[in-house]
């Protein structure tokens, strides 16, 4: 998974496809003539400046929102509502004290009812999907405390429990990785990346910040007003390919591992420097005269 050309994908191993997909909302496209295989245990970064439509295609990948155009599969059906098949963790809210829910009442609302049934035996099966899923994430210590009483990191990785605890073989992680400190960043995307290897989920990661996830990014899929590349991050992630897909001219270096992306304006603060992230983390500005 992590060669620099995509290998071909044979059916069986098939997470994902998009097939000529496209997304409107009434005469504005999101995105169009998007084709996209993702294999088991397939790490892809999905980057673009807010309102791109990455949150869109997560949507479409959970059965929320149909298509304008194309088709979507997961695991060679149909995508649907409530596929037991994909594991979501949503754009993080922080939970307030007070919410009267301990850590693993959080995980066990991924149980999807459904497929596990009522009575006793299916409550002990779920109950060891529950600790089965903590384990995972390595929040035994505080999944019996009240939720609102645990910091950003732990809550988030409860959250992704919540996600595996159906053994998803596509995760969807919608920015996973805001408001976390570099070692809580480092913590969540290091377990996801175990998950997929251990257990060939193929992951499909929304963020604005490349960084904390490059050395597991397999391929990046990069949005920006209706246009897209798709290829690995040294494809991507280049000077030439990001000012034709934000069309004006961005310059992105390399620096100690980091990718530091510069120029000016909106279009690079949606790369992710913008507000919001701590000072080190995102993707840097670099300013010249900072030089010297
Ligand atoms: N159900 C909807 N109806 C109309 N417009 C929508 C709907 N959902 C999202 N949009 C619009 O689509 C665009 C992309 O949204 P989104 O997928 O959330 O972008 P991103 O996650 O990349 O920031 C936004 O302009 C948003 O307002
Ligand atoms: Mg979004």
């Amino acid at each position: 998974m992590t060669s620099s050309q995509p290998t071909p994908v044979v059916e069986a191993e098939l997470a994902v496809r998009l097939s000529g997909a496209g997304l409107a909302f009434g005469d504005r496209t999101l995105w169009n003539d998007l084709d996209l295989d993702v294999a088991a245990g397939e790490f892809v970064a999905v980057l673009g400046p807010n309102g791109a439509g990455k949150t869109s295609l997560l949507k479409v990948l959970l059965g929320q929102l149909p298509l304008s155009s194309g088709s979507a599969t997961i695991a060679g059906s149909p995508v649907r509502a409530g596929n037991a098949h994909v594991g979501y963790v949503p754009q993080q809210r922080t939970l307030d004290s007070g919410v009267p829910l301990r850590g693993r009442d959080l995980v066990g609302l991924g149980v999807d009812g459904h497929r596990w049934g009522t009575g006793l035996r299916h409550w002990k099966r779920r109950r060891a999907a529950v600790d089965d899923a903590i384990a995972q994430v390595g929040a035994e210590r505080y999944a019996g405390a009240p939720v609102g009483d645990l910091s950003g990191g732990e809550q988030q990785r409860l959250r992704v429990a919540q996600a595996l605890v159906g053994d998803p073989r596509v995760l969807l992680c919608d920015e996973p990785l805001l408001s976390l400190d570099l070692a809580n960043q480092h913590l969540v995307s290091s377990l996801i990346d175990r998950r997929r290897r251990d257990h060939g989920t193929a992951v499909l990661f929304v963020t604005h910040e490349i960084n904390p996830i490059l050395p597991l990014v397999d391929r990046v899929l990069y949005l920006v007003d209706g246009q897209f590349r798709i290829g690995t991050p040294a494809e991507v992630m280049t000077s030439e390919v990001l000012s034709e897909l934000y069309r004006t001219e961005v310059e992105v270096l390399e620096m100690r591992g980091r990718l530091v992306v510069v120029g000016t304006g909106d279009a690079i603060d949606a790369l992710g420097s913008a507000g919001g992230l701590r000072p080190g983390e995102g993707v840097h500005h670099h300013h010249p005269e900072d030089d010297e």
